[in-house]
């Protein structure tokens, strides 16, 4: 199948343009193809769509869960429970490192536009996300002597996997059009995605610099720039880079991967907050939790 041209990429902006697995797959305006192509697309497509609605449903479950108990990890650790403990860093490593980098990758390379540039691109951008998620901050975090009850990284490494093999079958199967390095969704959700980027590796890296060594696993007031508002800038940096991706694939998929981490970093932020405001002492007022000035 010929990809879209370079003209299709800039038709008319209808709330369809554009969605690749639109079910009218002869959508005229989509810069990308529509992966139903024959029978066993159509199945795919629909596995594909299950998959998203059991994506958007854990994102429900998730908000409501953390709302009403922060998760045992960090700060919030109770240390008790019926589950063996295991060493944080590395659990955490690879509970990002299988569904982020190796579920991903195997995915994405068994579709059939894997080598389509605009894919490689997006393909790119996720895998350093999760490079530095999984390999960098393992090996940077300064809490060695953590431990973490076991299902927690065994629960993370199962949810993530669902929410990235949508995400790398998505992003592996659509045919963007030639000219989509030029249209807005591609720029605009770059700039998202990057400033976002910027934004969770500079926080995060703030956070780790406040401890000393490895053996140090006492909290104190974050007083860099970016945490001058708000309690949680690694949360929001975050938050805006996985809208920037919903933006960039323009897809379903990457729609619910931003909704189910905001259901984590809403109610995490408030949780974190409001532990800093009972735990550190002159914690600034003003902060808020994850928005300035508004939450
Ligand atoms: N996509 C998702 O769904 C998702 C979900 C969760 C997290 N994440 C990302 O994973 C990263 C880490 O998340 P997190 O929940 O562990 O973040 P966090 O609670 O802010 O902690 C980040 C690191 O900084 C340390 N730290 C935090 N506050 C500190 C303070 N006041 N003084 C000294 N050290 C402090 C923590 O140590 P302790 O561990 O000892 O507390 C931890 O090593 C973030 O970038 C976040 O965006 C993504």
């Amino acid at each position: 199948m010929s990809s879209p041209s370079n003209e299709t990429c800039f038709q008319s902006y209808s709330i369809f343009h554009g969605i690749p697995y639109i079910l009218f797959p002869d959508n005229p305006f989509s810069p990308i193809n529509p992966i139903t192509r024959t029978r066993d697309d159509r199945i795919q497509l629909w596995i594909h769509l299950g998959l998203v609605g059991i994506c958007l449903i854990l994102s429900l479950i998730n908000i409501i869960l953390q709302f009403l108990k922060p998760i045992p990890y960090g700060r919030h650790d109770k240390e008790i429970g019926i589950f063996p403990r295991v060493p944080a860093r590395i659990s955490f490593a690879i509970s990002q490192f299988i569904p982020g980098i190796l579920i991903f990758s195997l995915t994405y390379f068994l579709q059939r536009n894997f080598n389509r540039p605009s894919n490689i691109v997006m393909y790119c951008l996720f895998i350093i996300h999760y490079i530095n998620r999984s390999i960098v901050d393992g090996i940077a975090s300064r809490h060695a002597k953590r431990k973490v009850s076991l299902w927690i990284p065994v629960a993370a490494t199962l949810v993530n996997t669902i929410f990235h093999f949508v995400n790398a079958q998505f992003l592996g199967e659509a045919q963007y059009c030639n000219g989509y390095y030029f249209d807005p969704r591609f720029i605009i959700g770059l700039m998202f995605f990057i400033t976002g980027f910027i934004l969770n590796r500079v926080a995060d890296g703030q956070l780790i610099a406040l401890r000393s060594d490895y053996k140090d696993d006492s909290y104190q007031i974050p007083k860099a720039a970016t945490f001058y508002l708000i309690s949680c800038p690694n949360y929001l940096g975050e938050a805006i880079e996985w809208f920037g991706w919903s933006i960039l694939t323009w897809s379903l998929s990457g729609l619910v991967w931003f909704l189910f981490s905001l259901s984590t970093f809403i109610p995490r932020a408030r949780q974190n907050h409001k532990w800093c405001n009972h735990n550190l002492k002159d914690y600034p007022e003003k902060r808020k939790a994850l928005v300035p000035f508004i939450y």
